[in-house]
């Protein structure tokens, strides 16, 4: 495959002006390109070195230019990575993301017809349901880098600078085409009418609202929250898209345990299905917490762990506190647990889960006559 001169001297000029995010851009559209001349070997070459991060930026002077909390000298903000895994989502999502996206693209359009458009996007829902991952995932797909802010760095200890901070990010971004990331934005929005609360938080959220109004409207803004009733009414208004990450449902779940545990494995398939069934409630992150500590197992013991030891890990997780894999083998106690589990989640039929907990017919019978005795 030939690059262009146009194509050559951009990622010359970008990597002289040490702006790694219009190398990443410009490296992944030749990547494109080259996976599109069927040389799938050279496009994974160039995508590995394009996701090489963090050094180069640090010593190039670049992360210099990144506005600073005068105290501790830590910057407010940094520029997040686009994610290379995929997303997987619930349908109900989906149209909000893609109107937003939408919206994004067609920005001068909209302007250009009278219609400002404030691209505010909130992202609420429980832990480990891929909000942030979405923000990342929604820079790549605008081709924009995203600069998440840093609230442990934001929030200084000394009076008054919180809001100096909240003002110099909001000064750095209209300078970018970005995506401005405000994770766990409740830490910086609180309701104001708190009583217990000093003048400071008042000053606080009027702060974010002034940067929020000041935004040029091609500025796309993502805010992230576990707690969306903590938040300031005014704050909650100036997000005009809103989109609750449930935790996965059934047929999401199967996509998931597939991908994360089996590398999609066609084979796998009924056993995802299964492992599905039984996660009801966990979260994408738990999920792949699991299944990154049967891959680890698999790798350190030389064998895949037996799916009953899967399934007793998910058996005893709960959302945000996934169990991990156990080295030993189950106990007796173990196997009856999860026969009562199989047999009221999934009402599986007696061969299956004798077949799948490791134990005779009869001993399933009896755990689940013992069940019906009270026991
Ligand atoms: N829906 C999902 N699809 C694919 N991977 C997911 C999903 N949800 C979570 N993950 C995995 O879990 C990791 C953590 O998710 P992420 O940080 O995006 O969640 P979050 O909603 O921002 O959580 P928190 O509220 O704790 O910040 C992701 O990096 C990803 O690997
Ligand atoms: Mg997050």
């Amino acid at each position: 495959m030939e690059v262009d001169t146009h194509t050559l001297i951009e990622l010359i000029d970008a990597a002289m002006s040490a702006d790694y995010t219009r190398v990443r851009r410009t490296g992944n559209l030749v990547a494109k390109k080259l996976l599109e001349a069927k040389d799938a070997e050279g496009a994974k070459l160039l995508q590995g070195l394009l996701r090489k991060k963090g050094m180069p930026l640090q010593a190039s002077g670049y992360a210099e230019a990144l506005p600073r909390d005068s105290a501790s000298r830590l910057p407010l903000i940094e520029e997040g990575v686009w994610p290379t895994k995929p997303l997987f989502l619930n349908s109900t999502a989906g149209e909000t993301i893609s109107r937003f996206l939408e919206d994004c693209q067609n920005v001068e359009l909209l302007s250009s017809k009278g219609i400002s458009t404030r691209l505010g996007l909130l992202l609420h829902g429980a832990p480990g349901t891929g909000k942030s991952m979405l923000a990342a995932q929604m820079a790549a797909h605008l081709q924009i880098p995203i600069y998440i802010v840093r609230l442990d760095s934001l929030i200084s200890s000394r009076l008054g600078d919180t809001a100096k901070n909240i003002r110099n990010v909001f000064d750095f971004i209209p300078s970018k085409r970005a995506v401005l990331f405000l994770d766990e934005i409740d830490a910086v929005a609180k309701i104001r009418d708190d009583k217990n609360e000093m003048g400071e938080l008042k000053r606080v959220v009027n702060t974010v609202l002034q940067g929020l109004d000041s935004l040029d409207d091609d500025t796309v803004v993502i805010a992230a929250t576990n707690h969306p009733h903590l938040l300031d009414p005014a704050i909650w208004r100036r997000f005009p898209y809103k989109i609750e990450l449930d935790v996965p449902d059934q047929s999401v779940r199967t996509e998931m345990w597939s991908y994360f545990l089996f590398e999609e494995k066609i084979e796998h398939h009924g056993d995802s299905v299964l492992l599905a069934n039984v996660s009801k409630g966990l979260s994408g992150a738990d999920i792949e917490n699991i299944s990154l500590s049967v891959r680890r197992r698999t790798i350190l013991d030389g064998e895949t762990p037996s799916l009953n030891k899967i399934l007793m890990a998910v058996m005893s997780s709960r959302s945000g506190s996934p169990s991990l894999l156990e080295k030993r083998p189950l106990s007796h106690e173990d196997k009856r647990s999860l026969t009562i589990f199989l047999h009221e989640k999934c009402a599986l039929e007696v061969t299956n889960i004798a077949r799948i907990v490791g134990v005779s017919r009869q001993m399933v019978y009896k755990y689940l006559k013992e069940l019906n005795n009270g026991n």
